[in-house]
């Protein structure tokens, strides 16, 4: 007789869904394979190529034989040079480079969170926040910032979510999806509460830093105290267009960059040896296309949230940062499409905008927020002019 054996999915591997961003992904390409020419703003990588005199440094250290595996908490010279641009004073033994700035998250939850403990998020947040988090067998607890906080967390709201489980609060800024930006003086009423309750850590996702459209504070500069309780987590990915090449760190105290590079060390172990080069070259080389890459982000912004407020039903902030517009569609919610469908949701007027405008966005209730949906302008001018007319007429058809 034989036995079949049947999969099962770990307890762990069952908080995974398919996310609402695979799943739009796929339903676009879907109608480009039917010849359909699908216009995607869902993507939250930049545009732009990676710099020549990184791929140059890349080329240069594979030849010259750096094709070994790397010490699990990085190479010495770019934890050196991720020290030395961090703003503030830390150790290169404080840093831990890891694939990603995603791969220095799981690796800071996986190090600290049990079954229950909960991290404080406000929302609308980064999906995968959501997914590491349960994954990590914790609990998110969402914190509503809604539009007319700017999307940003107010210190009476942090009070209020903070438990004797709290672990983390994790704050993203600039923030994606929202494009929002915490000033200092923000950061600091943040502090004040923090500073009453010293369980809870800080994770100050700063990946978006060098996209910013009015002064970026580091959370650590603007509460130096808290510097034993925090990690700024931040990498190349978006900054010098290097998102394959996958470098991402932390920077927090050592206990807890013990910690982590111990998780690390039994899942990937050092990060790429050629890609930590690259990293190295864009840290220490010309930082030029850190600013006209910004300007031309600032110029994009200008177009897509004008574009935006023009149309009838939807309300766009003006983000400070990141390359996302997070606008609100409540105003079209209840209208209904020419084929006489009622739109009740923000995913129905995503879903809407795919099938009839043939743009593919990514609805709110994905990161949090429903009501809005994130459109990414990391993407030709062109373009984001065509799926501006596009959105617009498509609305302008809503009854
Ligand atoms: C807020 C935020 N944090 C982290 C990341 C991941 O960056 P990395 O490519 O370094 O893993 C992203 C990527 O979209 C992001 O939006």
């Amino acid at each position: 007789m034989t036995h079949l054996s049947e999969f099962r999915r770990s307890r762990r591997a069952s908080a995974l869904s398919l996310s609402e961003i695979v799943r739009i992904s796929e339903a676009a390409r879907a109608l480009q394979a039917q010849g359909k020419p699908v216009l995607t703003f869902g993507t939250g990588e930049p545009d732009f190529p990676t710099p020549d005199h990184v791929i140059e440094a890349a080329h240069q250290a594979a030849l010259a034989g750096q094709t070994s595996y790397t010490p699990t908490q990085g190479t010495a010279p770019l934890r050196q040079a991720v020290a030395d641009q961090a703003g503030f004073t830390v150790e290169a033994s404080d840093v831990l480079i890891s694939t990603g700035a995603k791969q220095v998250l799981s690796n800071a939850f996986l190090a600290t969170l049990d079954p229950g403990d909960e991290v404080i998020v406000p929302a609308p947040y980064w999906t995968s926040y959501s997914d590491i988090i349960e994954f990590c067998e914790a609990k998110l607890v969402p914190v509503a910032c809604p539009a007319d906080t700017g999307f940003l967390l107010t210190a009476k709201a942090l009070e209020a979510a903070i438990t004797d489980k709290t672990r983390w609060l994790l704050l993203n800024s600039p923030g994606n999806p929202s494009g929002a930006m915490y000033s200092e003086q923000q950061l600091q009423a943040l502090a004040e509460v923090l500073r009453r309750h010293p369980h809870v850590w800080v994770l100050a996702d700063e990946i978006y830093q060098h996209i910013a459209y009015a002064p970026f504070t580091c959370f650590r500069n603007a509460a130096p105290d808290l510097a034993d309780r925090m990690l700024i987590v931040n990498g190349v990915s978006k900054a010098h267009a290097m998102t394959g090449w996958r470098i991402g760190w932390g920077i927090g105290p050592a206990p807890l960059i013990k910690a982590m590079t111990a998780i690390q060390g039994q899942s990937t172990s050092g990060a790429c040896s050629v890609s930590q080069a690259a990293a190295l070259a864009a840290l220490t080389g010309s930082q030029d296309h850190l600013k006209t890459r910004n300007d031309e982000f600032r110029d994009r912004r200008d177009l897509v949230v004008a574009g935006l407020n023009a149309i009838d039903g939807l309300t766009c902030p003006e983000p400070t940062g990141a390359f996302y517009a997070f606008p609100s569609c409540a105003g079209v919610i209840g209208r209904s499409t020419p084929a006489g469908k009622v739109l009740e949701t923000d995913a129905d007027y995503c879903d809407y905008l795919l099938n009839e405008a043939l743009v593919a966005l990514v609805p709110g209730r994905a990161f949090g927020l429903p009501g809005h949906f994130r459109l990414s302008y990391a993407y030709a001018e062109t373009d984001l002019r065509e799926g501006l007319r596009r959105i617009s007429d498509a609305t302008a058809a809503l009854k």
